[in-house]
C-alpha cells in the first residue's frame, strides 16, 4: 500500500486556486470573436445555441445523416454523445469544410466516472476521501475521452443529496457540502488539466444547477423547495467550488427552484451564478430542459425558449426551442438580439478556449485512441482507487481478511456478473472486459483455494421490475428457475465450503437516472438467500453492490461481515479481492448516512438540534423529537467505516481556548493504530457553532486527513482552524462568522468524536 498523508489546511481549501479561477476575458479572444460574429447572420448565431444528439450518425454515412444538413447550414453548435475519434473527425469536417463560416463543433458526452477505463461510481469514489486519487481518476477520464475525440464532459455532478430514494445519489459525492466542494474542485482540476489548450484537457460541466438532489420524496424530476439560507449553506457550496475552480460550463437542473424551473430561473442562472459567483463560462440545459418547461406550465415553445434565454441559458440540449423560435421572438419583442449574441459569444468563447479554431481536429488523433485508452496503467489506477473506495461496514470476529486455502463459496446474482460492475453512466465501457467478483477472487487465490459458486437467487424476483432495470445493455442475467431451487442449490454449495462470500445488492441500473426507489431495503428474495446461507452455520461475508445508501438494519444485526463495494468499475473484482484477502486494508468511509428505514429520510449528520432534542442515552421520550417506532439513529452514520486494524483517538488539545480575530489555532489529537495491521484512517474534524444569530447544525465537517499508520504507532494529527472555517450565510445571506463558543470535534466518523471548546472573539 502506498504511504500517504494528505493534509489539508482547512482554511486553504476555501481559497480559490488562482490558475483555474474564472478568468477575465482575454482581449485577443474578444477581438477574434467580435470579428467572427460580425460576419454571422442571425440564423448562424442562433445555430450556435443548438446542441443536437448524434442521431443516426454511423462512420461512413455521416454525410448523408440527418444532422449533416443542419451542420452545413450552420444550425448546430455542438453534438452530444458521439463516440470515437474517427466519427467525430468526419462530423467536424462537415462543420469546418462545408459550412459557410467553418465554425467548429463542440463534442460532449457523459464521461462521469471514467471513459473506457471505468472508476467507481462517484458516490463510491467520494468514500475514498482521497482528493488526489479522485483528481487522478478525472485526469485519466479526460485523457481517454479526449483521445477518442471528445472535448467536453457533462461532469462533475455535484448535487448534494440526503435522500437515498433518489437513484442519482450514485452520481454525486453524498450529503456533505464541505466534502462535496473539495471533490467538485478536484474533479474540475482533473478534467480540465492545467491548460485548455492541451489536447488532453476536457471542458468540465458542473451539474445539475441547482438543488436537484433535494427532489421531493426522492422522486426523479420532482419539485424542489427550500429556504435560501439552506441553499447557500448546504446545497450551493459544491457548485460554487466548481465555479471557483474555473469550470468551463454549467448545466441547468430539471427541477424547479423557488417556484421556477432552473432552466427558466434568472435569479439562479444570472444573479447567483454569474453576478454573485463570477461564472464566465456557458450554461447548457439538461436534456429537453426547455421543452419540459411547457409541461411545467410556463407557456408554449416560443414562450419558454425566450424565458430560458433571458434567464441565462446559452445552449439548448435537444429541444430545438432556440433553433426554431428565437428569430420570431425577436420580432415579437420577447427577446433582444443581444440576448442571442450573449449566448453565441459564450459558446464561441468555449471553442476558442479549447483551441478548436486553431485546430478543429485537435482531439481527433486516431493514434492516441489506439494507445491511450484502457491501458494497463489506467486499469491499475482504477483498481487502486476502487480498493480505496470500499467501506467495511461490519467485521465480527475478524472474519475478514479471508485466508487463502480451503474452500470458498462465492454465491449470489452479482458474483459473476461483469455487466453490472461499472454502475450507472458508463457509456464508453466495454462490459465484456470488466472483472467480476468471481474472476477477481480466482485470480487472487491462484490454485491454493477451491472456489465453488452458485447463482442463489435473481437480483429481483419481479420480472417486470427486472425489465425496468435491464436497460442500457446491462441485463441482470435473470435465471428462469424457481427461487427455492436456486436457494437449495446455493445451500448445497455453501455446505461444502469453509466460508461464504455472498454477492448481493442492486444491479447497476437500480440506481442512476430515473431509478428512484420507495423501498431501499435489499429485495426480499435476496434476504431469503442470506437467511438460508446463515442457517448453514458457515461464516457469511456479504459483499454489497449498490448505488445509494440502503436500509440494512436486519443485515447489520445478522450478517457477521459486510463489505460495501458500490459499483467499483472496470477492475471491481480485482479491487474487491484485494480487500477481501487483505492485500489492501480497507479505509473508505461513508459519505452518506445509511438509514434504518425510508421513514427516517431525510437523515444526515449535520442536522439542527430542535427545541426538544432527545435526552442523552434515550431514543424515545414523550414530547421529544423522535419516532414511536424507530430510533433517530441511522444504521451507519456519515464518515463511518472500519479497518482491519483499530484506531484510538485521545488527548484532543487546542492551541488556545480563547482566540481572537483572524488567528490560526490548531487542534491536535493523538491517533494510535491499536491493532496488528498497518492501515490508513480518515481523521475528521467537525465544528459546532454553539450560539448563532440563526440556528446552526450540531456539527459540520470542516477538515479531514487520510493518515497512514503502522501497527502500534501513535502520532499526533493536527488541523489548523481559522475564522474562515467558522463562516456561514446568516439570515441576510451574508457570509461571515459570529463570535462566541465553538465545539471542536475530532473522530473517525461523525458520531464517535472527542471534543474541546474554544471561545473566539472578533
Ligand atoms: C441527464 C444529464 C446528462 C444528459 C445528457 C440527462 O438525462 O440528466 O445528467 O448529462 O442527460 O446525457
Amino acid at each position: 500500500m502506498k504511504i500517504f498523508t494528505i493534509l489539508f489546511s482547512v482554511s486553504l481549501l476555501i481559497q480559490i486556486n488562482l490558475s483555474y479561477a474564472q478568468k477575465a476575458p482575454d482581449p485577443k479572444m474578444n477581438q477574434y470573436i467580435t470579428n467572427l460574429m460580425s460576419k454571422m447572420t442571425l440564423n448562424e448565431k442562433i445555430g450556435q445555441l443548438n446542441l443536437s444528439g448524434a442521431g443516426d450518425i454511423t462512420t461512413g454515412q455521416t454525410k448523408s445523416s440527418g444532422i449533416s444538413k443542419k451542420i452545413r447550414e450552420g444550425n448546430i453548435g455542438a453534438i452530444l454523445n458521439l463516440k470515437s475519434a474517427s466519427k467525430i473527425r468526419e462530423v467536424q469536417k462537415i462543420a469546418v469544410e462545408e459550412s459557410r463560416l467553418k465554425i467548429p463543433l463542440l463534442f460532449g458526452m457523459d464521461v462521469i466516472h471514467g471513459y473506457q477505463t471505468v472508476f467507481p461510481i462517484p458516490l463510491g469514489l467520494s468514500c475514498s476521501w482521497d482528493l488526489e486519487l479522485i483528481e487522478q481518476s478525472a485526469r485519466i477520464a479526460a485523457q481517454e475521452a479526449t483521445a477518442d475525440g471528445l472535448c467536453w464532459t457533462f461532469a462533475p455532478m455535484v448535487d448534494i443529496s440526503r435522500d437515498p430514494r433518489w437513484g442519482r445519489m450514485s452520481e454525486g459525492s453524498g450529503e456533505d457540502p464541505f466534502l462535496g466542494a473539495q471533490i467538485a474542485k478536484s474533479m474540475v482540476k482533473g478534467f480540465q488539466g492545467d491548460d485548455f489548450r492541451k489536447n488532453n484537457s476536457i471542458m468540465a460541466c458542473v451539474k445539475h444547477f441547482a438543488l436537484y438532489g433535494a427532489v421531493e420524496a426522492g422522486r426523479e424530476y420532482n419539485t424542489t423547495d427550500m429556504s435560501r439560507i439552506r441553499m447557500y449553506n448546504e446545497y450551493f457550496p459544491p457548485y460554487k467550488a466548481a465555479v471557483d475552480a474555473g469550470v468551463g460550463s454549467a448545466m441547468a437542473s430539471f427541477n424547479e427552484v423557488d417556484g421556477l424551473p432552473a432552466t427558466a430561473n434568472k435569479w439562479l442562472m444570472t444573479d447567483v451564478l454569474r453576478k454573485q459567483w463570477g461564472f464566465k463560462g456557458f450554461v447548457v440545459t439538461d436534456y429537453t430542459g426547455i421543452a419540459e418547461l411547457i409541461e411545467h406550465g410556463l407557456g408554449d415553445l416560443p414562450e419558454v425558449s425566450a424565458q430560458a434565454l433571458r434567464a441565462g441559458i446559452d445552449l439548448d440540449m435537444v429541444s430545438e426551442g432556440f433553433l426554431t423560435t428565437l428569430k420570431k421572438s425577436i420580432e415579437t419583442g420577447r427577446i433582444t438580439k443581444s440576448d442571442i449574441e450573449n449566448g453565441c459569444r459564450r459558446i464561441l468563447e468555449a471553442k476558442y478556449k479549447l483551441g478548436l479554431f486553431e485546430n478543429p481536429f485537435k482531439y481527433c488523433d486516431e493514434n492516441r485512441a489506439k494507445t491511450e485508452i484502457f491501458t494497463p496503467e489506467n486499469r491499475q489506477v482504477s483498481r487502486e482507487i476502487a480498493s480505496q473506495s470500499l467501506v467495511l461496514l461490519k467485521n465480527n470476529n475478524q472474519i475478514l481478511p479471508l485466508k487463502k486455502g480451503g474452500t470458498i463459496a462465492v454465491i449470489g446474482p452479482l458474483a459473476d456478473n461483469k455487466f453490472n460492475m461499472t454502475g450507472t453512466w458508463s457509456v464508453a465501457a466495454d462490459f465484456s472486459k470488466c472483472v467480476s467478483l468471481l474472476a477477481g477472487i480466482k485470480a487472487a487465490v491462484g490454485n491454493e483455494t477451491t472456489i465453488l459458486t452458485a447463482w442463489g437467487t435473481n437480483i429481483l424476483n419481479d420480472s417486470i421490475l427486472d425489465s425496468r432495470v435491464s436497460v442500457f445493455g446491462k441485463p441482470t442475467f435473470r435465471k428462469n428457475m424457481p427461487q427455492k431451487e436456486m436457494i437449495d442449490e446455493a445451500v448445497e454449495v455453501a455446505k461444502k465450503s469453509d466460508v461464504i462470500v455472498a454477492a448481493v445488492g442492486e444491479c447497476a441500473e437500480m440506481s442512476g437516472e430515473c431509478s428512484s426507489r420507495s423501498d431501499i431495503a435489499l429485495p426480499e428474495n435476496q434476504r431469503e438467500l442470506l437467511k438460508a446461507l446463515l442457517e448453514t452455520g458457515k461464516p457469511v461475508v456479504m459483499v454489497l453492490f449498490n448505488g445509494r445508501p440502503l436500509a440494512l438494519p436486519w443485515e447489520n444485526e445478522h450478517i457477521p461481515a459486510i463489505l460495501e463495494v458500490w459499483f467499483s468499475g472496470t477492475e471491481a473484482g480485482n479491487a474487491i479481492a484485494d480487500v477481501l484477502f487483505g492485500k489492501v486494508n480497507p479505509s473508505g468511509k461513508l459519505t452518506a448516512t445509511f438509514p434504518r428505514n425510508v421513514g427516517q429520510i431525510p437523515i444526515y449528520y449535520s442536522s439542527k438540534n430542535t427545541g426538544r432534542p432527545l435526552l442523552n442515552g434515550t431514543w424515545f421520550t414523550k414530547f421529544r423529537s423522535n419516532y414511536l417506532d424507530v430510533s433517530n439513529e441511522p444504521v451507519y452514520p456519515f464518515g463511518y467505516g472500519l479497518s482491519y486494524t483499530t484506531f484510538n483517538y485521545s488527548d484532543l488539545k487546542l492551541s488556545t481556548s480563547q482566540a481572537k480575530g483572524n488567528q490560526v489555532i490548531t487542534a491536535t489529537v493523538n491517533l494510535t493504530n491499536s491493532g496488528k495491521t498497518d492501515g490508513a484512517e480518515i481523521v475528521q474534524l467537525y465544528i459546532r457553532d454553539v450560539v448563532g444569530s440563526v440556528t446552526r447544525p450540531l456539527k459540520e465537517l470542516k477538515g479531514f486527513q487520510k493518515v497512514f499508520m503502522k501497527a502500534g504507532e501513535t502520532k499526533p494529527v493536527t488541523f489548523n482552524i481559522t475564522p474562515e472555517d467558522l463562516k456561514f450565510y446568516n439570515g441576510e445571506l451574508k457570509y461571515d462568522w459570529e463570535p462566541g463558543e465553538f465545539v471542536i470535534m475530532v473522530g473517525g466518523n461523525s458520531k464517535d468524536v472527542i471534543s474541546s471548546k474554544v471561545n473566539w472573539q472578533k
